[in-house]
């Protein structure tokens, strides 16, 4: 019998739950692309996107996926024969090395250990022995949404600095922008890359690179190989269109400034806030869960965990069990497991099957977030896969204790 009569939820690190306030403002007819009020939105959006980044340069907007905005990003600053060094915490650090490969780019791939966030002091010791100084960008990934490690990119900052190293500093912030703290200056990111569909709360399909100063000089020195990526054109374009290389992405223009005032109205500290609270959440359920049979988080300490999405192994295809359970009788669907323990390109340790994601990102509250524990939890009692009890108790606690101080 299937319980699944009501309003589905999508439970996975992206694309998330998109707000009817951002449907509602996407419904309109085609405006304008020349001169007007889309001009003057995407301004604003910009505006606003480099205040929530803290970034000190420019923005642009790529019609794209992460994919694209990756590429964009190493296109940008990279020429074939150009040396990087591409920090993995999971499947997304060794993706953007493996778009690097194709154009020509000399990607080096530096893993952290299983489980854990990316070392600095490894980090350091690889850029000394670099004395020529052929690494010209570090990449990394602050949250890996394929295992849910969270790095610590001022720590990354510090140890190139530390090294005397003068490389950029490239940040994939697609998992993590609008759900966790970022602050390009502080931090010291001189790129920095996301798309629209996680913590922005928009449909998928805008890729947004930032760049500061020192970025923008090191893309000087190059001469531009790709007129679509070439970032220069779309920061002093002067004619609107010029701004997206062709036709702007309209519609998508109107939703991003809608989960823009969205997450304004809300406060940037709020929003991160409550995306720290609602991810100790999760985690309170699963060290209930987790002190019977085999559900463990792949990352053990709570500091190196993402605030967006959570990475849980299982027992051997429980982890499918329990997605396929979920959505059948509950209506929830759990993100898929993704290949978490990757040590120099092998998997050594659990398949897929035997794993899931929640992905507590963007648009959400407590019934959706206790929802969804709510039908993780009713999956593992149908399934017969043992667990401790009273997770979802120890989840309200943990919220209950947030309100208590809110
Ligand atoms: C951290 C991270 N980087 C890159 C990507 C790739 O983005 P896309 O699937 O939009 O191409 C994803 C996708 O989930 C991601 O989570």
């Amino acid at each position: 019998m299937s319980h699944n009569t009501g309003r589905d939820h999508i439970a996975i690190p992206g694309p998330s739950v998109m707000p009817s306030r951002v449907l509602q403002a996407m419904h309109r007819p085609a405006p304008n692309i020349y001169t007007g009020a889309l001009v003057e939105l995407t301004e604003s959006v910009l505006q606003d996107l480099n205040r929530i980044a803290n970034n000190s340069g420019d923005a642009v907007i790529y019609i794209g996926n992460g994919h694209a905005v990756w590429e964009a990003a190493l296109i940008n600053v990279l020429a074939p024969g150009d040396d990087m060094l591409a920090l993995a915490s999971g499947r997304f650090g060794r993706g953007w090395a493996a778009m690097a490969e194709p154009l020509g780019i000399k990607a080096e791939v530096l893993d952290a250990q299983v489980g854990q966030p990316i070392d600095p002091d490894q980090l350091e010791s690889r850029l000394r022995a670099d004395t020529e100084h052929r690494i010209r960008v570090v990449s990394t990934v602050q949250s890996d949404t394929s295992t849910s490690i969270r790095n610590d990119i001022a720590a990354i900052r510090r140890a190139i600095d530390a090294a005397g190293h003068h490389a950029l500093l490239m940040v994939d912030a697609i998992c993590s922008f609008g759900c966790e703290p970022m602050d390009m200056q502080a931090m010291g990111v001189d790129i920095l890359i996301t798309g629209c569909q996680k913590g922005l709360m928009t449909p998928p399909g805008l890729g947004i690179l930032f760049a500061n100063e020192k970025a923008q000089q090191a893309k000087a020195q190059h001469l531009p190989r790709s007129a679509y990526w070439d970032w220069r054109p779309r920061i002093s374009a002067e004619v609107f269109p010029a701004r997206f290389c062709g036709t702007p992405p309209t519609h998508h223009l109107y939703g991003l400034r809608e989960a823009l005032d969205m997450l304004l109205e809300e406060g940037m500290n709020a929003v991160w806030s409550r995306h720290e609270r609602f991810a100790g959440a999760v985690w309170a359920a699963l060290d209930a869960w987790g002190a019977d049979g085999e559900l463990t988080m792949h990352v053990a300490n709570p500091a190196d965990r993402s605030h967006a999405v959570t990475a849980i192994h299982t027992g051997d295809g429980d982890g499918k069990r329990l997605q396929d359970w979920c959505k059948e009788h509950a209506g929830v669907t759990l993100g898929i497991g993704m290949d978490t323990r990757i040590t120099e390109g092998a998997v050594v340790g659990s398949s897929v099957d035997a794993m899931f994601r929640i992905g507590h990102m963007g648009h959400l509250n407590i019934p959706m977030l206790m929802g969804t524990l709510g039908s993780i939890d009713a999956g593992l009692k149908a399934l017969g896969i043992e667990h401790g009890q009273s997770a979802l108790t120890a989840a309200s606690e943990a919220l209950g204790a947030f309100r208590k101080h809110a």
